[in-house]
């Protein structure tokens, strides 16, 4: 027999970043984080987990090639899984799976994610999480989303956080286990069901540094990154969930942009220096800081992750089709610049 679960998880969006660690082989962070996570629909991983009796390892293909699961995220992942598991019956298949069985089981985990891998879109978040999530549907663990996502942390930080919809904040947490490192949902999916999330897709090429890498290399060398987590973050982790309670564009559009430049300005001050954005994402924000002057209050937040692509966070359907118009003008899809549109909620532009 053959025992299968299938899952679905989105990526999300830090707005407030993630970049350092405490702890790197808990993976604690150094301050909290807060972001928005994508509708199903776009820019998610769907992972299937199958156990059977016939299999006599653990095996993992992602985007139908097999990779090796020797890396400690992947078994840490199915060794937390594993411990919590629970017994399993399927009347109608037959089958019976007794709590103690399941440490002599192997599964097997085919993932595929449909957006570039390690090209700055949190790949590696959604993948985690669908991981953590299908694992615990099959081996029927009966813990709370807090404590899955602890779970889902240690395959990688920012996966912690797409274990939920709409705005979610990821706790630092203070026990040196990580045992309060989780993440929280602040405010479901209809919640600010205006906004609408436009991905300029600059490049899907591999960064050259890894997250993993640069923010150790940040935390080594960087005396900003303390000023960051000690200083700047606490205030602004208060305010932007103030913004978000309140729908308060102009401040949640302030706060974003501003501490995304913040985090490029860190990974500038690492030694050596990481450089994740290229010409056009600065062109890009370039492009927003100007029509945001222009108007009344700003019309559009810009954040970047770790590499070039821009995401782009319109204050409602209306701007992000004049947006789409003007990314199009300026940046007319090429070889190297190709714009892709994405949403929260259940809305397509
Ligand atoms: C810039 O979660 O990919 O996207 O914990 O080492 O796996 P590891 O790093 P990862 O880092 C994400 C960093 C970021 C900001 C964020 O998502 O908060």
């Amino acid at each position: 027999w053959v025992l299968m679960v299938t899952a679905q998880t989105p990526t999300n969006i830090a707005v407030i970043k993630y970049w350092g660690k405490r702890d790197e082989s808990l993976i604690l962070p150094i301050n909290d984080s807060i972001s928005v996570t994508l509708d199903p629909e776009h820019l998610c991983t769907t992972t299937t987990v199958a156990v059977s009796p016939r299999f006599d390892q653990d095996r993992m293909w992602l985007n139908g090639r097999e990779i090796s699961l020797s890396g400690g995220r992947y078994q840490r992942c199915l060794r937390e899984i594993r411990s919590r598991a629970s017994d399993v019956e399927d009347e109608k298949k037959g089958i019976k799976i007794a709590k103690k069985d399941w440490e002599n089981l192997h599964v097997h985990i085919a993932s595929y994610n449909n957006f570039p891998t390690a090209a700055g879109l949190a790949s590696s978040a959604a993948g985690f999480a669908c991981l953590v999530f299908s694992l615990a549907k099959l081996m029927n663990v009966k813990e709370d989303q807090g404590k899955l996502s602890a779970v889902a942390r240690q395959g990688s930080g920012s996966a912690c956080r797409s274990l939920y919809g709409g705005f979610v904040k990821w706790i630092m947490g203070k026990h040196d286990d990580g045992s309060d490192s989780i993440a929280v949902q602040l405010a479901d999916e209809k919640h600010w069901d205006d906004l609408v999330i436009v991905i300029a897709v600059v490049s899907s090429r591999q960064k050259e540094t890894s997250s993993t890498s640069g923010m150790r290399e940040s935390v080594e060398t960087s005396m900003l990154i303390k000023h960051r987590a000690k200083e700047v973050v606490p205030k602004r982790i208060v305010d932007m969930e103030e913004a978000i309670k309140n729908r308060d564009f102009p401040s949640f559009a302030h706060l974003a942009c501003a501490d995304s430049n913040q985090f490029h300005a860190v990974c500038l001050d690492t030694c050596p220096p990481i450089f994740y954005m290229n010409d056009t994402s600065h062109r890009i924000i370039g492009c927003v800081e100007k029509w945001n002057r222009s108007e009344e209050s700003p019309q559009v937040a810009y954040t970047f992750d770790a590499g070039p692509n821009a995401v782009l966070i319109a204050r409602n359907r209306k701007v992000a089709a004049s947006l789409l118009q003007r990314l199009l003008f300026h940046f007319p899809p090429s070889s190297d610049t190709d714009l892709s549109s994405y949403v929260i909620g259940d809305k397509s532009i």
